[in-house]
């Protein structure tokens, strides 16, 4: 047979054999059977040396090229494959990744920092773990008085240091001593973070929380200015109908004392007369306690009470943020279940 129709014939069966290879398998066969050591083509090469000079650079330059058209034509039906097998259409929609979002409480935790920081305030973090004297005594909570098991918390079982036995802090306020022991008024600060209490986890306690705690000290602070301050915040926050009640109540941290409740926004959204499930038919919800920073605290932290007046609140981060996503289980926040957290992705 003439060596170019050889070729041809060559071509055309490799073709009708690529047509039918459907797998990276079969495709390899071919490669074999066409490209290989053993192949057709191979030993039409291996006659070259056996022809006439002239003959020679020609049937040379011949299989050379129809080696390379069909190494491409295998190259092209083994993506084509590949593709196929992914089931892979260049025109579908892509795939949607799905990323994450920050998690509903550090949301609400920042959005009170911010309020806070448009009024002035800087934010400055505390730490979890702590001593006595930060959680308790420098805050007027002396040893053997009873509210003391009101801030109850976990110790860590390790060696007392200089101020008493080791903690998790069970509120925010001790932020407020390890600041004004390094700073000298004025100044207006929030302090958010996790705390720890020994309670029972149930719908609406967990044995750790967060809580923003807010202070500020100078020579003119008045309480009237704690009353401006959280009124701009429920009004910031909560929406620009909301009132505020302050009801007399003791902490050993600041005198006089206030726990401050906001109007119910849910009654006042609707007018029927079932009773409301959020505040539970009294229309105000408890949202944090307050007061006037005790002389006791600016003493134990080298403020001079005569010259300085400050005031001080606490309110919980689950709290706010239930009564604002209408949210029945704080058990929810620290469940991470998607279906839940992606309610609140933004
Ligand atoms: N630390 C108090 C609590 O955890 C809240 C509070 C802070 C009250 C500051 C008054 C002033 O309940």
């Amino acid at each position: 047979m003439i060596a170019r129709e050889e070729i041809a014939q060559i071509v055309q069966e490799f073709e009708t054999d690529l047509a039918q290879a459907g797998s990276a398998e079969a495709l390899e066969k071919i490669r074999i059977k066409y490209l290989g050591r053993k192949s057709r083509l191979s030993r039409m090469f291996a006659k070259i040396p056996s022809l006439p000079p002239r003959e020679k650079g020609v049937l040379g330059k011949e299989l050379n090229v129809t080696k390379q058209k069909i190494a491409a034509k295998l190259e092209e039906k083994s993506q084509q494959n590949a593709q196929a097998e992914e089931g892979m259409d260049l025109t579908f929609p892509g795939e949607k990744i799905s990323h994450g979002g920050r998690h509903l409480l550090s949301r609400v935790l920042e959005d009170i920092c911010t309020t806070f920081e448009n009024l002035g305030f800087s934010v400055k973090e505390g730490a979890e773990i702590d001593d006595e004297w930060h959680n308790f005594s420098a805050l007027n909570i002396p040893l053997e008085h009873p509210s003391r098991d009101v801030f109850d918390t976990f110790y860590l079982n390790l060696p007392a240091q200089g101020k008493g036995k080791l903690l998790l802090r069970s509120h925010t306020s001790p932020s407020q001593i390890h600041f004004m022991e390094e700073a000298s008024p004025p100044f207006a600060i929030v302090s958010p973070g996790r705390v720890y209490r020994p309670d029972q986890v149930d719908a609406t306690h967990s044995f750790m929380f967060h809580q923003v705690e807010g202070f500020a000290v100078s020579e003119h602070i008045r309480f009237s200015d704690l009353k401006g301050v959280l009124l701009r915040f429920a009004k910031t926050y909560f929406g620009p109908g909301v009132e505020l009640r302050f009801r007399p109540h003791f902490f050993p941290f600041t005198e006089p004392s206030a726990e401050v409740d906001i109007s119910c926004f849910s009654c006042a959204a609707r007018d029927s007369d079932e009773k409301c499930s959020i505040c539970k038919g009294s229309r105000w919800i408890e949202i944090l306690g307050c007061g006037m920073i005790h002389p006791h605290v600016l003493s134990a932290c080298k403020i001079d009470p005569q010259r300085y007046r400050g005031f001080a609140f606490g309110m919980g981060v689950e709290r706010i943020a239930m009564l604002r996503y209408r949210i029945p289980d704080i058990r929810l926040f620290y469940e991470n279940d998607v279906r839940f957290l992606e309610q609140f992705r933004s």
